[in-house]
């Protein structure tokens, strides 16, 4: 693997060995596990969108793993006064080990990992989130073991999570069923079940899935999306629907009361602190895969 942008560049083995090493950093993380995997390594953190768990658990998971993080906004580089991306994954492949990237463009960063001579991480495109979906199966892990055979259900708007649920998904065995309504649908299923009917999708599933109905670059929908996704709402009796031992997932940030209810987000089935916090570890496998030997 030497890019990480739609999460197809890894095979079943590799992702198998990467939540293997991300439970091994988990449990040794305060006994300095990993401290000298990045030693002597830079990497360019590029945030041309905001962000909370994507931006600070890659710039502390590099730091734990002994490199060091150079953080990046869109704003900050020539890139915003009309360099070229190619130009800018040039020059930064003469600095840096490694580039994480944030876009409002999928097209950027597919053109930045062209050109560039180092391993590219897509940390979020209006495509593809594939890094989430790396920490949604860690948590799944944890919470069930085997992953093979585990049915999450996603409700709400095929988007780039969705897309990125699909893909890594099918590539662990987990049957991913994905509830859209007509016009927020995935084009492609990429080996999802797609469906319109969220309690069918819901019906026997190990978990419940849901983002946000305004993403990144949709505010100007705002209105019309929070009307045609309220039906899909993941509320209590969604949950109920989905087998008694259903956990909730949401990569954050949320909205209590649109597309989650603020009972399931905080309850007792909610897996979503430990789904954050598995970012970091999955993200400092994924590093280390691309960077060392190991
Ligand atoms: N889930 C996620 O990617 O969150 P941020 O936008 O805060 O990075
Ligand atoms: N779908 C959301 C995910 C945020 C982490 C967005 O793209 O804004």
């Amino acid at each position: 693997m030497t890019n990480f942008i739609t999460g197809e560049e890894l095979g079943a083995f590799e992702l198998g060995k990467l939540l293997d090493r991300a439970a091994e950093l988990k449990a040794g993380r305060r006994d300095g596990v990993g401290r000298d995997s990045l030693a002597g390594r830079s990497i360019a953190l590029v945030f041309e969108k905001p962000s909370t768990r994507t931006r600070i658990s890659f710039d502390v998971g590099v730091a734990e793993l002994g490199g060091h993080g150079v953080m990046l906004r869109g704003d900050e580089l020539q890139l915003a006064r009309g360099e070229s991306t190619p130009d800018t994954a040039r020059v930064l492949s003469r600095y840096v080990d490694a580039i994480v990237v944030r876009s409002g463009s999928h097209e950027t960063v597919a053109a930045l990992a062209e050109a560039a001579e180092v391993p590219v991480v897509n940390g979020l495109t209006p495509l593809h989130h594939p890094c989430q979906v790396l920490a949604d199966l860690l948590t799944l892990r944890e919470r069930f073991g085997d992953l093979q055979g585990l049915r999450l259900a996603y409700v709400g708007d095929g988007n780039n999570v969705a897309r990125s649920l699909a893909i890594l998904g099918e590539l662990a065995g987990v049957e991913v069923v994905i509830a859209a309504p007509a016009g927020y649908q995935l084009e492609e299923s990429h080996g999802a079940k797609l469906t319109d009917d969220p309690r069918a999708a819901a019906a026997d599933a190990d978990a419940l899935y849901t983002d946000v109905w305004v993403s990144m670059g949709d505010e100007e929908e705002a209105q019309r999306r929070r009307s045609d996704l309220a039906p899909f709402q993941l509320d209590a009796d969604l949950l109920a629907a989905a087998k008694d031992r259903a956990i909730v997932l949401h990569c954050l940030p949320a909205h209590p009361g649109e597309e989650i209810s603020a009972d399931v987000l905080y309850g007792g089935q909610s897996a979503v602190w430990d789904q954050a916090e598995n970012r970091l570890h999955a993200q400092k496998a994924l590093l280390e895969m691309l960077l060392t030997d190991g």
